[in-house]
């Protein structure tokens, strides 16, 4: 009758106890989908890599939650009730790899959100019908982010700013958001040109209107030209962002057809000078 671990139940519930309505098929993974959960699940392992939170009802988490969390790989949150991300609640989460926060209810990527996720590869963010804003720094420190979806969201604009930050981007989708083709987004439009290979399908599928519930436009039969009015509205940073994104010999083009304009004007002036003091010579 000896038994070598007489409290190894209660070893056992400490070290691997699985949250109520959970399923935690290995230690590692924590499997809360679609249980109809209306807030972040408690007790889940401090060893946990892979959380799935997704089809549920979660309107909200608190800032603190995923401190403890500091293995965590992945994170998938898809398809509950998020309108909003609690400034620092990726903070510790610098071995996150995969995040979805696809299918909720948020409006705007605050600044930082991400400064410490340099492990992100893949951040999925589509179908936030209300997500019309990502703030001046969101994407900051996503330094391995590969993949970044931000489709069939609420986009007029976006500010191409935002993506600067992203040097391992490899593919992003846009496609499904309500953009109007203004002089801001001139600016999204040159980027898109010159990083199609990044867009899943290229500039095919893009749409734009002229007003809010605007006839819709390909993008596909829009060029360069299109916004050459607002060449004047673009500032020299944002030359300088389109220079950096490869785009640099269509700016010198449009520099190269202004010198000639102007050479031209002047040649025409300085001939009709000539012509002026030959005929001056003749009386
Ligand atoms: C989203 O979650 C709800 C609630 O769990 C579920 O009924 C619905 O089928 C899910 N939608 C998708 C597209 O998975
Ligand atoms: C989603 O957000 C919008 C705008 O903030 C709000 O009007 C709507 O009620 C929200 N929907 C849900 C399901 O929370």
């Amino acid at each position: 009758g000896h038994r070598p671990y007489p409290h190894c139940g209660a070893c056992l519930d400490l070290g691997h106890n699985c949250p109520f309505r959970c399923l935690c098929p290995d230690h590692h993974t924590v499997n809360c989908t679609n249980r109809g959960l209306t807030r972040v699940p408690d007790s889940i392992p401090l060893n946990v890599r892979r959380l799935l939170l997704s089809n549920n009802w979660i309107p909200w988490i608190p800032a603190d939650f995923l401190v403890l969390y500091t293995d965590l790989v992945y994170l998938d949150l898809r398809n509950n009730s998020l309108s909003q991300l609690e400034p620092g609640t990726l903070s510790t989460s610098s071995r996150l790899v995969f995040l979805d926060l696809g299918c909720n209810n948020l409006t705007e990527i605050p600044s930082e959100t991400f400064e410490e996720s340099r492990s992100l590869i893949k951040l999925r963010l589509g179908n936030n019908p209300y997500l019309s804003m990502v703030r001046k720094n969101a994407f900051v420190g996503l330094t391995s982010l590969r993949e970044l979806e931000l489709q069939q969201n609420g986009f007029t604009v976006l500010d191409v700013g935002v993506l600067e930050p992203l040097p391992s981007l490899q593919v992003l989708r846009l496609e499904g958001n309500p953009w109007l083709c203004n002089c801001q987004f001139a600016k999204l439009f040159m980027w898109m040109k010159a990083n199609q290979h990044k867009l899943p399908s290229g500039i095919e599928g893009l749409e734009c209107s002229l007003s809010e519930d605007g006839h819709r436009i390909p993008l596909k039969l829009l060029s360069e030209d299109s916004f050459k009015d607002c060449t004047n509205v673009l500032t020299l940073t944002d030359y300088l962002i389109v220079i950096f994104s490869g785009i640099s010999a269509s700016v010198a083009a449009i520099v190269a057809s202004f010198l000639l304009a102007s050479t031209v004007h002047c040649f025409q002036r300085l001939r009709k000078g000539t012509k002026t003091d030959e005929e001056d010579g003749y009386n």
